[in-house]
């Protein structure tokens, strides 16, 4: 979420490394009115650019595409031959997304998939293997995603997941009543990503924590 986008740290840093293009703006200012800063700040979106870039990915998957405000950050980042396949499971959503996809002229390297990403990640294996993954969709979903973005991965591969800390819920050693399977599935989430014999991660308390982490 772009919750962090208000830290004047985060505001100075953005304004030097990761300013916004037109197209990211209208997408940021419509989300901000209507969907709450859902959406990764534009830190964010430039850290996964980097992130991407360094590993050299080229077949990237993202679960959660909301109207694809991070989708046109990863996509921007891929070589020409490069692709992005983002998992969405609402209709408007998808819509909307599909026609940013357009706007910004990225059609020919981002498909984006319509449903329930429970259901639609066994299939994606015609895809993959993926370089790279970009976990942001319902929380209660990440320990599943986890293992079935596991094995799409080659090994090496990125993962990215936000909102690992849940606002710093996470830490507390009981979960809060009003999200009690939020924090249980987060809980897990960090365990499973903390297993040094699948993964090498860190967790990087950005406002709402960042975990990064490469498949073994
Ligand atoms: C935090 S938003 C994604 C933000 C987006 N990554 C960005 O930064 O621009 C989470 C998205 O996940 C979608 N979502 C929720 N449950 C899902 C599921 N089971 N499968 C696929 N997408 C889901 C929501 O509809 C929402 O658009």
């Amino acid at each position: 979420m772009a919750g962090s986008r208000y830290n004047p740290c985060v505001a100075y840093i953005q304004s030097l490394y990761a300013p916004e293009d037109s197209l990211l703006k209208e997408i940021s200012e419509s989300l901000d009115s209507k969907r709450f800063n859902m959406q990764i700040s534009a830190m964010e979106g430039k850290l996964l650019q980097l992130l991407l870039k360094m590993t050299g990915a080229l077949k990237v998957l993202e679960i959660g595409t909301l109207v694809g405000y991070s989708s046109i950050w990863i996509a921007r980042s891929l070589p020409e031959e490069g692709r992005l396949i983002s998992i969405e499971k609402s209709e408007e959503n998808y819509r909307e997304a599909r026609a940013n996809i357009l706007k910004a002229g990225l059609n020919n390297k981002v498909e984006i998939i319509q449903g329930d990403a429970a259901l639609l990640l066994p299939g994606l294996g015609k895809y993959g293997p993926f370089d790279a993954a970009f976990i942001d969709a319902n929380k209660t979903g990440y320990p599943l995603y986890l293992d079935l973005v596991y094995d799409l991965l080659r090994p090496g591969g990125l993962i990215i997941a936000d909102n690992t800390l849940l606002f710093d819920s996470v830490i507390s050693p009981q979960p809060p009543q009003a999200d009690k399977s939020m924090w249980l599935a987060m809980r897990k989430f960090n365990e499973m990503l903390a297993d040094t014999t699948r993964f090498e991660a860190i967790l990087i308390p950005t406002a709402e924590g960042l975990s990064i982490a490469i498949k073994k």
